[in-house]
């Protein structure tokens, strides 16, 4: 009985197996009803009565021995079929998410583009500037409203620092710099000290155009104004001038195009009016020209401004402008298809 026990032991202590069903084999042949160590059980009741203390422990050792190293294989082999069923070494990675590109930025790039097409080459200007070149080159008298502590934010006042409040700014800053032909695109942030709701904010976008040159007239800007329109809302886009007042434009005008929602029938977005406004613009005031260092005799130009934030409305109907700048990545990520 002895011998039987430790043969039954060493074997057991060498046993391996290679696939999961072999183990519940090794189960059945050792510690079922008939198995073998079952059967020594069985037997024991033979034993002489002074050895059973003694063959009694080995018999108990021998079946803790099996039980233990038939569990210690099923754990192994769980954890190694764990790792092959998670980890398809073949399988192709998964595709890495993309981020979303901001809509005004979408917007900003595209009215870029489209004026790009027309010869028109991307200027920048400070954010932070001083009363020359937002106001005084730009003919603004010393009383415009505009001027007051209510619409711009002062920071300091000698020497004068403030936030921009319009990109008309980079105008002025070019033709400083250059001269004619110009013909520039100036995109950017703007500040006016504005009480923040869904239709105001105290920052957003402006894209300012400026064409310089000689025998400029108001027609190219009314062709350059009709390319835009199409281009940005579609070939059926309409658009009208109206006779307006800018201090850095004579004559001045504000363009609008016909509704994109209701395409010009009239709806609640358009006021029933089949037209929303979107831009200001006109002929370069010779003042400013002077004013920059351009002869204005020599030379004429249009210029024309335009919010980023009012033409991203209008395409893709953000009704709320405060959305631009919470960062809200289920707001932002309804852009993903746009580019
Ligand atoms: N600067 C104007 C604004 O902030 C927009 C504008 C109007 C720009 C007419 C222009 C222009 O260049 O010609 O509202």
């Amino acid at each position: 009985m002895q011998q039987k026990i430790d043969a039954l032991l060493k074997e057991i202590e060498q046993l391996s197996v290679t696939k999961a069903e072999e183990i519940e084999a090794l189960r059945i042949k050792y510690l079922s009803k008939k198995g073998e160590i079952t059967v020594l059980f069985n037997d024991f009741r033979n034993v002489p009565a002074e050895q059973k203390r003694e063959v009694g422990q080995l018999l108990n050792n021998l079946k803790v021995a099996a039980t233990d190293k038939i569990n210690a294989l099923k754990e192994s082999f769980e954890n190694s079929a764990d790792v092959n069923d998670k980890e398809d070494l073949t399988r192709t990675a998964y595709p890495v998410a993309l981020g979303t590109r901001h809509p005004l930025s979408i917007v900003k790039n595209e009215i870029c583009a489209i004026f790009a097409r027309l010869g028109f080459t991307i200027a920048e200007g400070p954010e932070i500037e001083d009363d020359w070149h937002v106001f005084s080159s730009l003919n603004f008298a010393d009383d415009h409203p505009a001027r007051d502590m209510q619409d711009t934010f002062f920071i300091q006042r000698n020497p004068d620092v403030l936030l921009r409040t319009h990109t008309s700014s980079v105008q002025s800053r070019v033709m400083e710099n250059s001269q004619p032909p110009i013909r520039i695109i100036c995109p950017g942030r703007v500040y006016r000290n504005e009480a923040i709701s869904y239709r105001a904010h105290c920052f957003f976008h402006q894209v300012e155009a400026l064409y310089v040159d000689k025998n400029v007239s108001f027609a190219d800007l009314k062709q350059a104004l009709l390319y835009f329109a199409k281009e940005m809302f579609g070939a059926d886009t309409k658009i009208r001038l109206r006779p307006s007042y800018f201090p850095f434009t004579e004559p001045s005008a504000e363009m609008d195009i016909s509704c994109n929602l209701c395409g010009g029938k009239g709806c609640p977005f358009c006021k029933h009016t089949g037209w929303v406004e979107i831009l200001g613009c006109g002929m370069v005031d010779p003042n400013v020209l002077e004013a920059c260092g351009i002869d204005s005799k020599e030379y004429s130009g249009y210029a024309l401004g335009m919010g980023i934030e009012r033409i991203t409305n209008l395409k893709y109907q953000v009704k709320d402008l405060r959305l631009f700048s919470e960062n809200d990545i289920r707001f932002l990520e309804q852009f993903k298809s746009a580019h």
